[in-house]
């Protein structure tokens, strides 16, 4: 007989469920045997990379048999310069995702506590459960609230007590798109006691627009040394293949960071692509009027259909589609379109439906203009 292997799991994967990804276009390739698939389902650059870093990675590929650089000495380089701060201050992660974890893991123990609201992004409740930490999400604003589902700073600091040590906020959130703004953060993370981690994800941060108002958090790091802000360049820079994101703090919690890191998280690859990318300034600025115009270009389709959808920073837009979000899912999947439906968010009429090209965001258009007329 089989030993019960669920019941030698630690505590908190047991109950643990996994990360649902963004449907890949070679499985419904697989199970629905289409072919021409577009996919707006992982908020993905349409664009693609800069060609820069196609260069640097064409030029990185003689050399893969050795290991990547394990302290990321380029790309930490390139990013203090960029950002006007410290390479004591960073910590490169396979993505953000990684640097989420490695902030868990040298914070939260079994005896802890992590705080975030309900919808924010689904990696927070993971990396805490795994761990064995205790997770509270605080209430999200009501849906009449000008931020609709958006965190609510109140209910965040009601939560805080002496065991919470770390407190996840997303700025712009996913999969909501919702933000605080600058007044309304800065005052959360003065109302935070020093000896709480704050993680400020700002994985959306580059598609800000002025107007919005939502802030750039790296500003506070001086004046909040509890304050974490991650990053990363899976957005608008295009490499979200590659697995390649950052997390900037005070000098002694990056050196907490890097020692639970893995000696070489990030891969050589994705070490040059990210150092190329960052110079190119022209194709971020080209990425993000693509986001803007596509924008535009859903607002206004929801518009014509009557359908709401909550304010959104980012390069995707979580609109109410009157109906289960997972069904119109399904049917647009019939159709070749893959969207997010967010029912696993808290949000079951809702559907997140990142921005794409011109043509992928008219296909749908036309897509779910036919379903909702079903
Ligand atoms: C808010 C937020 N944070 C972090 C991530 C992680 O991205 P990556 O691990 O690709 O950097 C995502 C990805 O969807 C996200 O939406």
């Amino acid at each position: 007989m089989i030993c019960d292997f669920l019941t030698l799991a630690a505590p908190g994967v047991r109950t643990l469920q996994p990360y649902q990804p963004g449907k890949p276009e070679s499985e419904l390739r697989r199970e629905y045997g289409l072919s021409d698939i577009v996919k707006l389902a992982s908020n993905e650059n349409p664009l693609g990379p800069s060609p820069r870093a196609l260069i640097a990675v064409r030029e990185a590929l003689s050399g893969l048999a050795r290991y990547p650089d394990g302290n990321g000495f380029e790309l930490k380089t390139a990013l203090s310069v960029k950002l006007g701060l410290s390479t004591a201050m960073l910590t490169l992660g396979n993505g953000s995702n990684d640097v989420l974890e490695l902030a868990a893991r040298a914070f939260l123990t079994p005896a802890h506590e992590a705080v975030f609201s309900e919808h924010a992004f689904a990696v927070y409740p993971i990396v805490t459960q795994a761990i064995g930490a205790t997770a509270r999400v605080a209430k999200a604003n009501p849906p009449d609230h000008p931020m609709p589902h958006g965190h609510n700073p109140s209910a965040i600091l009601e939560l805080i007590n002496d065991r919470t040590r770390i407190v996840f906020i997303a700025n712009p959130n996913n999969p909501t798109g919702t933000w605080l703004k600058t007044a309304e953060l800065e005052a959360l993370l003065a109302a935070i006691p020093e000896s709480v981690i704050v993680v400020v994800d700002e994985a959306y941060v580059e598609y800000v627009e002025a107007e919005a108002d939502c802030p750039n958090a790296l500003h506070w790091l001086s004046r909040f040394p509890n304050l974490i802000v991650t990053r990363t360049f899976s957005k608008a820079y295009g490499l979200a293949g590659l697995r390649v994101g950052y997390a900037v703090s005070h000098p002694q919690v990056a050196d907490l960071l890097n020692r639970v890191r893995q000696p070489f998280n990030v891969n050589s690859l994705a070490l040059v692509a990210a150092t190329a990318a960052l110079d190119d300034v022209s194709h971020l600025e080209r990425s993000k009027t693509l986001n803007r115009a596509g924008m535009r270009q859903l607002q206004d389709a929801c518009r014509q259909w009557g359908l709401n959808w909550l304010p959104s920073a980012g390069n995707f837009l979580c609109v109410d589609v009157g109906r289960p979000g997972r069904e119109v899912f399904l049917d647009l999947l019939k159709r070749g379109v893959i969207a997010r439906p967010v029912d696993n968010y808290g949000l079951p009429q809702h559907l997140r439906i990142s921005i794409g090209s011109e043509a992928e965001n008219a296909r749908l258009i036309e897509a779910l203009g036919a379903v909702l007329k079903d």
